[in-house]
Parts: C-alpha cells; sequence; structure tokens
C-alpha cells in the first residue's frame, strides 16, 4: 500500500530536498518557526554536512534515506531519553518488516545488521526543567549506499558499517516503502512512550531486539563531549533512563553517554 497510515507523523508539514545541508537543522528551523509541527517531517536525497552523535559528521550520498522528524511530546523532560530508543525500535522493525533482514539493536541506538552498522539516531532537544519544547528525532539509514567508499574514523572503536543493500547481496531496497514502515512504526512506538507503558515499556521492546546485554563489552563514555578511558565490563541492562547498566570488576557503572564495543 502507499497510503502513510498515521495520524500525525509525516501528515502536516513536510520538507523535502534533493540536497540539504542536514534534515536535523531543516526541522530545527520548521520547529523554531511555526507551533504546529507535531510529526513534521524534514527529508533530503542527500546531506552536504551530516550531523552524527558526539559531534561527528554523518556521511549522506544519495541512496540513503535521511530524515528528521520534529515532534512536540507531552512527556515530561526525563523520559525524553527515551525518545531515540524509539527512533531506533521503529528502524529495527522497519527494516525487518520491508528486507526480511535480522536488524538488532546496540546501545545506545544503533541498529546493526550482520554485526554492522546500519543506521544511526540523533536527538537534538529544545526542553526547559520541567517541559519539552520540542524534539527533532534524525534517522540516518544506510539503505542503498556504497559504504566501501564510507569508511571513516573506525580507530575510535566505531562500529563497522554496512548498507542495506550490501547486506542483501546487492539488491535495492524501496527507499519510499521504508521510510513509509518507518514514520508508522515511529508513531505506533512514540504512543506506546506517551500513553501506555512509558520507559519500561519501551525498554522492555528494545531488550528484546538487542543480543547485547549479557556480553563483555568495552565502553568508551562521554563527558561534556569528551572521551574518557575505556571502561571493560558485563552490559548488565538498559536503565529506565537509557542509560547503559554495565558490571565492571570495581562496582556496576551507569553509562550516560558513550560508544560500546562488543567482544563477541
Ligand atoms: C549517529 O551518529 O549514529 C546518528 C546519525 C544520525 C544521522 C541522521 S541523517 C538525518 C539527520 N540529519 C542529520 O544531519 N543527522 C541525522
Amino acid at each position: 500500500g502507499r497510503i502513510l497510515k498515521t495520524s500525525f507523523v509525516g501528515k502536516g508539514r513536510i520538507v523535502y530536498r534533493d540536497s540539504a545541508d542536514s534534515t536535523q537543522n531543516i526541522a530545527i528551523a520548521l520547529a523554531e518557526k511555526h507551533e504546529d509541527v507535531h510529526g513534521a517531517v524534514a527529508i533530503a536525497e542527500q546531506q552536504n554536512s551530516g550531523r552524527g552523535r558526539m559531534k561527528r559528521r554523518w556521511l549522506s550520498p544519495r541512496g540513503g534515506v535521511w530524515l528528521s522528524v520534529v515532534l512536540k511530546p507531552s512527556i515530561p523532560t526525563a523520559a525524553s531519553t527515551m525518545l531515540p530508543f524509539v527512533a531506533a525500535l521503529a528502524v529495527c522493525d522497519a527494516v525487518r518488516q520491508r528486507t526480511g533482514l535480522l536488524a538488532t539493536l546496540k546501545w545506545p541506538n544503533d541498529v546493526m545488521v550482520g554485526g554492522k552498522k546500519a543506521a544511526g539516531i540523533l536527538l537534538d532537544l529544545s526542553a526547559e526543567a520541567e517541559t519539552v519544547n520540542y524534539a527533532v528525532i534524525g534517522i540516518g539509514i544506510n539503505a542503498n549506499v556504497d559504504t566501501s567508499r564510507m569508511k571513516i574514523d573506525d580507530r575510535e572503536g566505531r562500529p563497522a558499517i554496512t548498507s542495506l543493500k550490501e547486506e542483501l547481496g546487492g539488491r535495492d531496497v524501496n527507499r519510499l516503502e521504508l521510510a513509509r514502515l518507518l514514520l508508522e512504526n515511529l508513531e505506533r512506538f512514540y504512543g506506546m512512550l506517551e500513553s501506555g507503558g512509558g520507559p519500561e515499556k519501551i525498554v522492555a521492546e528494545w531488550r528484546r531486539r538487542s543480543d547485547m546485554l549479557g556480553k563483555k563489552v568495552s565502553v568508551v563514555q562521554a563527558q561534556q563531549g569528551k572521551k574518557a578511558a575505556a571502561v571493560e565490563g558485563v552490559a548488565a541492562d538498559i536503565n529506565d533512563d537509557g542509560s547503559l547498566l554495565l558490571k565492571t570488576k570495581s562496582g556496576d557503572v551507569n553509562v550516560v553517554s558513550g560508544d560500546v564495543h562488543v567482544s563477541y
């Protein structure tokens, strides 16, 4: 089917660009300028200054799915740490539904296929103490791109990357159908967070799609954007605030932000 079965995501303002600096910046500008932006979407065929987590660049050539969704969430500011998990769940299921590939989740918000990163999530939040003004969730999926030209900075211990096309043996993914499923799933999981289950429900769904819990990992924590030394331990669980519970030799550590290397 061609019709977007959502009630607000992708139903209002949509900005489509052949080429953009970053859809994240387009979406933020929309949210700053207009009131009726809950569910607004910015999408581009390619980005010239795509942004990744921890102030990194995100290479965004043609063939990928690069989009940002504006939300004006009626959730407490504290619960907004769950929004990237909501997005990762939506991507994971959309990839599974559309391609049959076994996409899995890796903390914090990476979507993995065959042990390599195929998609990433970025959250830009405008919030005061108690209320969220708006959230912009950026989603980048390496759909039909050639990642052999995209390998950058693996020395940082970042996961190797792949694309859906590469994992499908060279077959193209229908990006329109993938994006449609993604927006539908996003609305569904967002509804789960906003109404029913809250963070507990989202974390439970996340656990079911992750193969990283219980494994030995090495974590490079990020503090004020700077990298600290790697900490070794067992990835025991995800806390309800989205932080990673790491069991180390010297006790439990809650990792709020960082990169995880899984030693399988
Ligand atoms: C990550 O580091 O894993 C997050 C990557 C997020 C990339 C997406 S692509 C659409 C949106 N626009 C951006 O500039 N970044 C996000």
